[in-house]
């Protein structure tokens, strides 16, 4: 009665998280609050080319099977992420002289994947993080592995191969950096758009837009009519919006307070999902992750944030799975 999943619900909304299925499967009680808490899952890293494809010969499906029977289990949907990003190539990849050329391993792939999963995944994130202006090209297009093999035409590709696959999961493309009311955001959001408009003129089977919603605390910009702009858009192109990876990184905040700090995560939560929820297009919010025990902001090497040693409290609960101010402002915006 008073979980996200059931605000959410009651709202015509799912809320959901990603999850590491190793966490999952290894502590009860997070899988307790998992099944309370979401109405979807996406697994973090689960289903990405690194993952899937230990050798040329081989898929592991088992740690995506294992989240999908946990997600039916307990009556959730889940998300597919993702068939095709810049940072999950296989090395073999690019060392087997024996493997067919990439075009067709790409196809093979995505046509396994999706027929894997047919019928039972509510959205692909088909196409992830393909826009980088910061590559100099005028379309926008990253430089990526993918692009360098196959050239622009590797997103259509993708697109038409996962519908031929699975005719009625949603495909969505997923990307990130279009929040805030900034000028390299403003940027981001045109090149989206350029390629999305492309994407529907050529009739390619495109369902959805995933705003990734990696948001941050204490810097200076904020959400507005660039954001609202921008959905508004998507929508009048009849796709749907989700927003996919929401979470709040607050390496900016300078003090060390936590009733301070968690009091300004939840302000952006608020103030993030305000805009974002007033556009009818958004029809699912999903956090990356739901507990700061499991933050991937607390990933990696801490001497290269701005506040070293401090643990990230970007989620909605805390390591304890106690629910803090950004979960009532999460519950509270649907
Ligand atoms: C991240 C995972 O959370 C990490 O565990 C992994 O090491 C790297 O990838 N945008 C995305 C996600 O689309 O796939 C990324 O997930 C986070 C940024």
């Amino acid at each position: 009665r008073h979980s996200l999943r059931a605000h959410a619900h009651a709202h015509g909304l799912v809320y959901g998280s990603a999850v590491r299925v190793h966490d999952l499967l290894t502590l009860p009680e997070y899988a307790r609050l998992l099944s309370e808490q979401c109405g979807i899952v996406v697994p973090s890293s689960e289903l990405k080319w690194v993952a899937l494809r230990p050798s040329r010969d081989r898929y592991d499906f088992t740690q995506g099977d294992a989240l999908l029977a946990f997600a039916h289990h307990n009556h959730m949907e889940m998300r597919g992420h993702t068939l095709c990003w810049h940072n999950s190539v296989p090395d073999w990849i690019k060392t087997d002289q024996n493997r067919p050329d990439t075009r067709q391993l790409f196809i093979d792939h995505i046509t396994t994947v999706c027929r894997h999963y047919a019928g039972r995944l509510q959205s692909w994130d088909v196409v992830n993080e393909a826009i980088l202006p910061s590559d100099g090209r005028t379309d926008g297009l990253r430089k990526s592995f993918w692009f360098e093999q196959m050239g622009p035409g590797y997103i259509d590709l993708a697109f038409h191969t996962a519908r031929a696959a699975d005719p009625n999961v949603l495909l969505t493309y997923n990307d990130y950096g279009v929040e805030f009311d900034d000028k390299e955001d403003a940027e981001r959001r045109r090149l989206i758009l350029e390629l999305l408009r492309g994407m529907k003129q050529r009739n390619v089977p495109l369902d959805a837009v995933g705003i990734q919603s990696h948001v941050k605390a204490g810097q200076p910009y904020g959400f507005g009519k660039g954001l609202a702009d921008y959905m508004e858009s998507i929508r009048q192109m009849g796709l749907q919006v989700f927003l996919t990876e929401l979470d709040v990184n607050e390496d900016d905040l300078a003090y060390n307070d936590v009733e301070k700090r968690d009091a300004a995560i939840a302000k952006i939560y608020s103030d993030y999902l305000q805009v974002a929820l007033a556009s009818p297009a958004v029809k699912a919010v999903l956090t990356w992750g739901i507990t700061d025990r499991f933050t991937w902001l607390n990933d990696g090497p801490t001497h290269h944030r701005k506040q070293p040693n401090r643990p990230q409290r970007s989620l909605p609960f805390d390591s304890d799975f106690k629910p803090k101010p950004a979960y009532f402002a999460v519950r509270d915006s649907f």
